[in-house]
């Protein structure tokens, strides 16, 4: 099929390569002209593990075009809106502008039986009102929702195969014609069993926020029994391994720490109880408000923690901060804890020194007045404490005793329950964590 994918960030980049490798043919469209250069030469314009092989192996099928010219889109059956609905600067709701004006701009390129999908997250209603542009605009397209579950660091995967599959469509016989053309976008995961679930706009709109509220609601729960832990004396890892074994609670996404971040979660739920409230229902999502003031908590814990490792100031102290990223295997620094304990250490007279193995360079242009050392070794040296933010894999394998010929003093803060405690305290650390002791 011909498609188009407008939008070319996480999510659009991905699925625009991820639809070429399973046959279409795509034309991505961007306004960004360094977005649009480095994937036109085959490069991924941001840090995603296989995105790059996934490129050069459609670079040989000459079925991924990329432009800035959004008249490209015209002839495509299908096309995917895939722009950013980031949080708005005056308050919790979505910032809708980019989509609408995707939506808009798009709708003077359709021609009769085109479909748009949307993929982008939006509030519950925002479908209903762009179908109609849709339909004002070309009469003959239809507009359907069809919501984007894909994790940084795993993007390729979740977009080939993903969970399940959502579509909303309008009622009739519009909608059934939007369900089997993407029923045909998505042959090839479907005939591998992927679940499909058709739906009305609304119940689309809903699955997305009500998914990303549940997993936030998962973290801050594990993050707000770390809480109790500490002033217990439990062990927040026993703990969360123990109730994980309970099927109907299951292990993933209870792994107590500094929290979530990100481009989606933080900003999602905050949009979720914008739009509630709206609609005359912010009782019904009011513990969201919780959930995103444990996940802060976890922050200020977490500069406590330094603090006391360092005998109750960071002030003057040599600091070295492991990790910038909001998670492993990402360079997003958007709404990171990792980089927010940084900036408060700073602020706080901390001379901090920020490692990441992919994410420096974004942090450095969002945080310019922290220092940042490329290579960990030399991040380490002469730290009197270590604080690891962000669990990649390096840190994971950091040896205690190797470490410990750079620091000044043997001071280690685990933000993320990610090492193995008992090896660093064998190698003399004074070990702390968020939920253990
Ligand atoms: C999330 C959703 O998982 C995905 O389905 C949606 O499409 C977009 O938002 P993503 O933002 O890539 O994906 O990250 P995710 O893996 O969900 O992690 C979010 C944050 O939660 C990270 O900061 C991570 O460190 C944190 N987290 C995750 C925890 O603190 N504990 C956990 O157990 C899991």
């Amino acid at each position: 099929m011909k498609i188009s994918v407008i939008g070319l960030g996480y999510l659009g980049a991905v699925h625009a390569a991820s639809m070429a490798s399973l046959g279409h043919e795509v034309v991505g469209v961007d306004v960004d002209p360094a977005k649009v250069e480095a994937l036109s030469a085959g490069k991924a314009p941001f840090y995603e593990p296989g995105f790059e092989a996934l490129l050069e192996e459609v670079a040989q099928t000459g079925r991924l075009t990329v432009t800035s010219d959004l008249a490209a889109v015209a002839g495509s059956s299908v096309h995917f809106v895939c722009v950013g609905t980031p949080q708005r600067s005056d308050g919790y709701a979505a910032d809708l502008t980019y989509v609408d004006a995707a939506i808009r701009s798009l709708s003077s390129h359709l021609s009769p039986g085109e479909i748009v999908v949307g993929k982008s997250t939006v509030p519950v209603g925002t479908a209903a009102r762009l179908a109609e542009i849709v339909s004002k605009a070309e009469p003959g397209a239809v507009l359907a929702w069809n919501p984007e579950f894909l994790r940084e660091g795993f993007a390729v995967k979740d977009t080939l195969h993903p969970d399940r599959i959502v579509y909303g469509v309008p009622e009739g016989e519009s909608g059934r014609r939007a369900a089997q053309v993407l029923d045909e976008v998505y042959a090839v995961p479907l005939t591998d069993g992927m679940p499909r679930i058709v739906t009305d706009y609304p119940t689309a709109e809903l699955v997305k926020v009500a998914a990303n509220s549940f997993l936030a609601t998962k973290i801050s729960f594990i993050n707000a029994m770390a809480e109790l832990c500490e002033v217990a004396g439990g062990d927040v890892t026993q703990l969360a391994d123990a109730i994980g074994h309970d099927a109907r609670i299951g292990r993933r996404f209870l792994n107590a720490g500094l929290g979530f971040g990100g481009g989606c979660l933080p900003k999602d739920i905050r949009a979720f109880m914008a739009r509630a409230d709206e609609l005359g229902a912010g009782e019904a999502v009011a513990f969201l408000s919780e959930v995103d003031e444990i996940n802060h908590r976890r922050r200020v814990r977490m500069v406590d923690l330094a603090s006391d490792v360092l005998g109750g100031t960071v002030e003057g102290a040599r600091i070295t901060v492991l990790g910038a990223a909001f998670k492993p295997d990402s360079d997003d620094v958007r709404d990171s804890p990792a980089l927010d304990v940084a900036v408060r250490l700073h602020e706080n007279g901390a001379h901090v020194v920020v490692h990441d193995p992919e994410a420096v360079e974004n942090a450095r242009l969002k945080q310019p007045s922290l220092s940042y050392e490329p290579e960990v070794y030399a991040a380490l040296d002469g730290a009197e404490a270590v604080l690891v933010l962000t669990e990649w894999r390096q840190y994971r394998d950091l040896d205690p005793d190797k470490v410990a010929e750079y620091v000044a003093q043997r001071n280690v803060v685990d933000g993320r329950n990610a090492l193995d405690r008992d090896a660093w305290k064998t190698a003399g650390w004074h070990y702390r964590a968020l939920g253990r002791h």
